[in-house]
């Protein structure tokens, strides 16, 4: 069977060769948009006068039943035929005739490709957005029921002060809030129509782009020839958004796997996410958040991959960039599966408040607050620091916390301590001193669940 573009070679490729510079396998997922995209194409070439309306009205026909095929898995795709955009064409070809012939008039694969994966990307751009917002309306949810348990908060993963759990989880909140404000940024530049550009300077035919864009629901047409058909900035910006998605999913991830083991035991997952060993009869393994960590790194290989791949190409569209859809695939199905599963993971956590009240007890969390509290009377902060260090130390040397050594041992380290320093060196008291927006105050937290739940 000869190539669409054999008549001017004088020997066929070798079946490696075929092999090696074929995408259909991986391409064919573009089916829907690539019909979409030949179905606006045809409409405007006969809004035009460029081919007759009885053609569009066999593309339209053709199509469908290409559509048809492709969704019973009844269609043929072939090797011979290189990609989705020439398996699609042939097949249109056999079913209509001279109409299906006229189709590329005006078009390139180049810009045809071009808008294929702006078409796709489009899409998971919105199904990303759609699960970035259930996750993080998990998260709130979870959040809100536990707006007030105390946990430690680290530093250097050391107790540092009291927080709540929920304070907690809205750090995660406001970086996937930022992860959807990326993709939103992003899709403006996805969305712009290369078609038109044909391949590589535009075509002689009179054609209407903007028609075609918005009958693709494109915001505007890409502006230069050259530069449709060739750059794929836009989903190396994609990738760079996910990989950030990933960075924020492997940081939790890292805390949900930490409070999960025995010896912290804040928390426990649902069975459901979890593996046991083959030998070791005990263990239950967070496996699912183990994943996620380490899937970052096949999606920051991939945006690493595409800024290698686009780097030092000259104008316009070189076949390098046939190498752009596997990691561009890659990723967005990396991402939408992770977030799905997330979203039902935090639903299931199990908050274990007396383990979490237990390390608040050994870890001197509120030190701070002692020390804030001898300012407050008058002491320069760094006094106040230094007398606390030693108060500190004494109930090291005790094996005690700070809110078990007596009235007078505490005069010891500053005569300003009063009998109201009790409430100060209680984490209630603790949390509920930090009362002001973006503080862990369990009002101040619930007051931020009810701010974010109106922004989903
Ligand atoms: N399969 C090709 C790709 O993914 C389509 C464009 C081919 N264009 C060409 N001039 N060979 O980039």
């Amino acid at each position: 069977m000869a190539k669409a573009w054999s008549g001017r070679f004088a020997e066929p490729v070798s079946d490696l060769v075929k092999r090696y510079t074929a995408s259909v396998f991986f391409d064919q997922r573009m089916a829907p948009q690539d019909i979409r995209g030949s179905l606006a194409h045809a409409k405007m070439l006969a809004r035009q006068g460029i081919i007759a309306q009885d053609d569009f009205a066999a593309i339209e026909r053709g199509m469908a039943q290409i559509a048809a095929e492709i969704a019973a898995g009844t269609f043929v795709w072939n090797l011979d035929d290189e990609d989705v955009h020439l398996n699609i064409e042939k097949r249109l070809i056999a079913l209509i005739g001279d109409a299906g012939k006229r189709l590329h008039t005006g078009r390139s694969r180049n810009d045809q490709v071009a808008t294929d994966i702006r078409l796709w990307l489009r899409d998971g751009i919105d199904s990303i957005d759609t699960l970035l917002s259930d996750f993080i309306r998990a998260l709130l949810d979870v959040a809100a029921q536990h707006a007030a348990t105390p946990m430690p908060g680290f530093t250097h993963l050391q107790v540092a002060q009291p927080v709540t759990f929920g304070h907690h989880l809205l750090a995660y909140v406001e970086m996937l809030r930022r992860d959807r404000e990326r993709f939103v940024d992003c899709r403006k530049r996805v969305n712009r129509l290369p078609l038109g550009a044909a391949a590589l300077a535009g075509t002689t035919f009179p054609i209407d782009r903007a028609f075609v864009a918005s009958e693709l629901g494109f915001d505007c047409i890409c502006e230069n020839s050259l530069d449709a058909v060739s750059d794929r900035d836009f989903a190396i910006e994609f990738c760079a958004a996910a990989s950030l998605v990933m960075v924020h999913l492997s940081r939790f991830s890292e805390e949900l796997i930490l409070w999960m083991n025995p010896r912290v035991g804040f928390i426990d997952l649902a069975d459901r996410f979890c593996t046991g060993s083959s030998i070791m009869p005990q263990k239950k393994n967070p496996d699912v958040p183990e994943l996620a960590r380490g899937k970052s790194g096949r999606v920051f290989g991939h945006l690493m991959g595409l800024l290698t791949l686009m780097k030092g190409q000259p104008l316009a569209y070189n076949k390098d960039n046939q190498e752009d859809k596997e990691p561009l695939f890659d990723t967005a199905d990396t991402l939408i599966d992770t977030l799905r599963i997330f979203a039902d993971m935090v639903t299931g956590i199990q908050v274990k408040p007396e383990a979490m009240a237990a390390a608040l007890r050994q870890g001197y969390a509120t030190a701070t607050d002692l020390a804030d509290y001898l300012v407050k009377k008058g002491l320069p902060f760094r006094d106040a620091h230094e007398a606390v260090a030693r108060a500190v130390r004494t109930a090291e040397l005790k094996g005690c916390d700070l809110a078990d050594l007596s009235l007078t041992e505490l005069q010891d380290f500053s005569p300003l301590v009063g009998d109201d320093v009790f409430g100060v060196l209680s984490v209630v008291g603790s949390l509920a001193a930090r009362d002001h927006p973006g503080g862990t105050a369990p009002n101040q937290v619930m007051a931020a669940i009810v701010r974010l739940r109106t922004t989903l």
